[in-house]
């Protein structure tokens, strides 16, 4: 099969970890008769700099008619007094909100190899954390109306949270789809002792609930949801919310599994394309240095194969391949631990791609 692929490697470690990924990719294709082809386009500080805004409407373009996208990060601390309208984030979310990006997948594992890296007593980890937070990702609060005013000699500023009940419907049925593939248990995240949108949010889900008669649906508030991740984590398995909590939620969670640089990211729409990133940042303070780890931007791809390209045993392939990176003692300086070998981002990507 024949694939285009926008490429954003971005700022900081962007271009390191992206481009370990795409020495994946290409092992990938290779083995299975495969044609990736990339075209790359600049997103948030870099492209401030040379165009003045955080993407060009050109390359804005080349998102929407690729096939997919991968992402490597934005930002940093030298574009941070960038005027809100074009600091780098704000390319992120206008990706995300152009292509119809909804549905946000933020898959949290800990590795029975890293158990140590998590910061939980083995007795709350157990076998293992397994677990799928589904984030809204084109609204409520990070695209409703926003302004700073002055009012009564002061100033006042507001963010609007808005969400309707379609917008609602469709995360929640993604949500619903995606626990059915896996343990039927979904969480639905809320707070609905405070706000309308998530009263809302939980009629509807309830509503749509009769369609999954198999999926065993739960409520939960999202203050009690941050207590219980840490509390007893092996008890969800799909968890959905929105925009706002989601962000909290996976960045919390994501510290259960060790390190934030081991979890990869799709965010999907109505049709096949998506765009692929691992959820950290841009870690400006070890850009350049080739020792950030690879793994999540690399296991992202894999999530591309598997839901924009319908490439099941290659994704298969990709992830068993840092499995046994893992398994023979490889380690980035984030998870390094005694007896294993420190590798750098380079060299763990050869890893990788030798295991393929
Ligand atoms: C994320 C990030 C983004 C978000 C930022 C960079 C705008 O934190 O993908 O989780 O808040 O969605
Ligand atoms: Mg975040």
């Amino acid at each position: 099969m024949k694939k285009n692929i926008t490429v954003l490697s971005g700022d900081g470690i962007g271009p390191e970890i992206v481009a370990e990924a795409i020495k994946v990719l290409n092992k990938v294709a290779d083995k299975f008769g495969h044609e990736f082809e990339y075209t790359y386009v600049d997103i948030g500080g870099c492209a401030i700099d040379k165009y003045g805004v955080p993407i060009t409407e050109e390359g804005m373009e080349k998102c929407k008619s690729a096939d997919s996208v991968l992402l490597g990060a934005v930002g940093g601390p030298k574009w941070d007094s960038c005027p809100p309208a074009i600091r780098p984030e704000k390319a992120l979310l206008a990706v995300r909100k152009e292509l119809g990006l909804f549905a946000n997948l933020r898959p949290t594992k800990l590795f029975p190899q890293l158990a140590d890296a998590s910061p939980l007593k083995q007795s709350i980890v157990g076998n293992g954390i397994d677990l799928l937070i589904v984030r809204e990702l084109t609204g409520g609060v990070y695209f409703g109306e926003k302004k700073t005013e002055e009012v009564n000699g002061e100033l006042v500023a507001t963010d609007i949270m808005p969400y309707s009940e379609h917008e609602i419907e469709r995360i929640g049925r993604v949500a619903f789809e995606t626990a059915m593939k896996r343990g039927k248990r979904l969480a639905s995240v809320d707070k609905a002792n405070v706000l309308d949108t998530s009263r809302l949010w939980r009629k509807t889900m309830h509503r749509i609930a009769d369609d999954y008669p198999e999926v065993e649906l739960s409520d939960i508030l999202v203050d009690n949801t941050a207590m219980q991740l840490i509390k007893n984590p092996t008890q969800f398995d799909v968890l959905v919310t929105e925009n706002m909590f989601g962000d909290i939620l996976s960045d919390e969670a994501s510290m259960l599994t060790g390190s934030i640089g081991m979890m990869p990211s799709a965010s999907l729409s109505s049709t096949t394309l998506g765009m692929y990133e691992p959820i950290h940042g841009s870690a400006p303070d070890i850009a350049g240095m080739n020792i950030a780890n690879p793994i999540g931007t690399i296991l992202s791809a894999a999530m591309m194969l598997r839901y924009s390209f319908d490439m099941m045993d290659e994704a298969d392939a990709i992830e068993a391949a840092v499995n046994k990176a893992l398994d023979d003692g490889y380690r980035t300086g984030d998870i390094m631990q005694e007896g294993c070998k420190k590798c750098l981002c380079s060299e763990m990507g050869d890893v990788i791609v030798s295991n393929i």
